[in-house]
């Protein structure tokens, strides 16, 4: 009887004890940094054909390459990102984070590394401002930011949430719903790429500035990736990959 309690109660522990992420030894004496991102936010994090890319993904290379390590990517939802970084399933996520208080509960932001916030889009002739979404159905992707602040806005009829951005956008193409939330660069690079003519960006609805996410309590990984974005600020790659994708300096004024 003893002997099964025990067993019980250590299976328990596995099950229930707080899985850390690797310190910044471990991950140094690996070589690698395991990094996860979602894959479907362009020109952030995206795939042309078979291979990941975008802002983020070159960025989070450049800054492994500072700290002399490679990266060993994995996709995972964005609604799932911070629940498999709490669980230190991986050492951070760079996934166009926003920063908010209530995510700053459950992981640790490093410094951002761009400047950004939502932004509406419609038919040219449809509602392009705040007040004019009142009575309007919106689509947002779930568990962002779009998400937290559209529920903010006075008098929507409905607010429909996708797994996914680019199914929120496909819901406005359609006609599904009268607008689309989503990050402001990314409205204007969409609108460009595969756009239809009939389709406007909008007003701004907030501001917000995206980070890197890590699990609590990790302060020297924290540090070198601060350190590793500062030294790509420095060296000048940091502005290549801001013209490269969007033509202008998307950094945080100090
Ligand atoms: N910036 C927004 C937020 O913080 C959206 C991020 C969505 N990222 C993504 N990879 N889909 O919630």
């Amino acid at each position: 009887m003893k002997r099964l309690l025990i067993t019980v109660f250590a299976a328990l522990s596995v099950l229930t004890a707080p899985a850390w992420a690797r310190d910044w030894q471990t991950i140094q004496a690996s070589g690698k940094l395991h990094a996860i991102t979602e894959g479907a936010f362009y020109p952030f994090n995206y795939f042309e054909g078979q291979t990941l890319t975008g802002f983020e993904v070159e960025l989070a290379e450049a800054i492994a390459k500072e700290l002399g390590l490679a990266i060993e990517w994995r996709t995972v939802p964005f609604d799932a990102q911070i629940a498999a970084i709490q669980q230190g399933r991986y050492d951070f996520a760079i996934a166009s984070h926003g920063y908010t208080e209530q995510r700053a509960k459950a992981v640790d932001f490093t410094n951002p590394h761009y400047c950004t916030g939502g932004m509406i889009a419609a038919r040219k002739d449809g509602p392009l401002t705040v007040k004019a979404l009142a009575g309007k159905t919106v689509a947002v992707q779930i568990g962002t930011s779009y998400l937290e602040n559209a529920r903010k806005i006075p008098g929507l009829k409905a607010l429909k949430t996708y797994k996914s951005d680019p199914e929120a956008f496909a819901a406005l193409k359609a006609g599904k719903v009268d607008a689309w939330i989503s990050d402001r660069f990314l409205v204007k690079a969409t609108l460009e790429k595969n756009g239809d003519p009939n389709l406007a960006a909008g007003e701004q609805v907030f501001y917000e500035r995206v980070s890197m996410i890590l699990q609590k309590n990790n302060p020297e990984l924290k540090e070198k990736l601060n350190e590793g974005l500062a030294a790509i600020m420095r060296n000048g790659v940091y502005q290549r990959l801001s013209q490269k994708y969007f033509g202008e300096d998307v950094s945080c004024p100090e």
